[in-house]
């Protein structure tokens, strides 16, 4: 069996969270099984246009994408240092692959989440994630424990950095409060979904420089499929400032969008299409004047600003 490579542990524990510009998500690859062929090839187009960040989950693929992942970073022969990996932990399904699970359920507890992100590793063949999430937050979480169980995986090498997903600025500022080097919130976040805009969670990533990944950045597809008048009129937008700025396309338009916001924004893409990523990179080296963003957000919203 391939291993991947490990680079020399070099982790400064002030060092910042960098990631690429775009990130490449595997819940979809994950829940169709993608083939490995197919994995491969994803993978080598996201390298070839600078995403080399990969968002996994341990409940991917009913608990089985990780490996698949795994197995086809290994395939691809890419070195571990040439790549970095973002996996999280924090829900249970109800599965055949966890036969104790009676209920759906987020258990953000330290048993829980030290054995989901060894798990983690065993499957991706690492030593080391560069970023651990924590899934969705969980009713019951305790933020004095949480924040230990954290700060002990980066104290243990097993994770470079530490942060959240689905946090609302509420429970984000109690964990920070205890954990202040909380290195990312994972929301869900796009032109259909605007709320993290308006709600402060934009706010408290810039304020404690934290950073914004957007999930389903595309709306998961809904922006391109639904076919309400509402959605015509945001396409045309989109359109519009694409023709602006030089034949970009609705999708590079919709994630420069998100990524225009001075939070640093960083979309998770979600195609399986190796040319649809090769694509959506383009976005990175686009930029909106104010009056091109505020005319998407009226096209979104059907109303201009008060
Ligand atoms: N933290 C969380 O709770 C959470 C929750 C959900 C997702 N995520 C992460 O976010 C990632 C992205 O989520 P998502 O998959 O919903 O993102 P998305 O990029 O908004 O949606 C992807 C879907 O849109 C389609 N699509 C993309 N570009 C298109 C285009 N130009 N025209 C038509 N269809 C297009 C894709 O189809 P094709 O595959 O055919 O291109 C795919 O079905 C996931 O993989 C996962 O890593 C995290």
């Amino acid at each position: 069996m391939h291993t991947i490579p490990q680079p020399q542990p070099d982790a400064r524990p002030d060092e910042r969270l960098r990631l690429s510009p775009l990130v490449l998500g595997l819940w979809r690859a994950g829940r169709v099984q993608l083939p490995r062929p197919r994995l491969v090839e994803l993978i080598a187009a996201s390298l070839d246009v600078g995403i080399d960040t990969f968002d996994l989950a341990d409940i991917y693929g009913n608990y089985a994408g990780e490996q698949a992942f795994g197995d086809a970073l290994a395939a691809s022969r890419v070195p571990r240092d040439r790549v970095r990996l973002v996996s999280k932990g924090g829900v249970c399904l109800v599965s055949d692959a966890r036969p104790a699970h009676r209920v759906k359920h987020y258990d953000n507890g330290a048993a829980h989440l030290r054995a989901s992100l060894d798990a983690s590793l065993q499957k991706l063949r690492t030593d080391h994630l560069d970023l651990f999430l924590v899934h969705r937050p969980d009713f019951l979480f305790d933020a004095d424990e949480l924040a230990d169980t954290l700060r002990q995986m980066v104290r243990a090498g097993k994770a470079r950095h530490v942060g959240v997903s689905n946090f609302s600025p509420s429970q984000q500022r109690l964990l920070a409060a205890r954990l202040p080097e909380l290195a990312a919130n994972q929301i869900e976040l796009s032109v259909l979904r605007r709320a993290p805009f308006e709600d402060g969670t934009l706010d408290l990533c810039q304020e404690q420089h934290c950073i914004p990944m957007a999930w389903s950045p595309l709306g998961g597809g809904a922006l391109f499929t639904a076919d309400a008048p509402d959605m015509q009129r945001l396409r045309t937008a989109l359109a519009e400032v694409g023709e602006a700025l030089g034949s970009a396309t609705p999708d590079q338009v919709a994630l420069a969008w998100l990524m225009r916001h001075p939070s640093g924004v960083i979309p998770v893409l979600g195609t399986t299409d190796p040319a649809r990523v090769r694509i959506a990179a383009g976005a990175a080296d686009l930029r909106l004047d104010r009056q091109q963003w505020y005319h998407i957000w009226q096209a979104a919203t059907g109303c201009a600003v008060a």
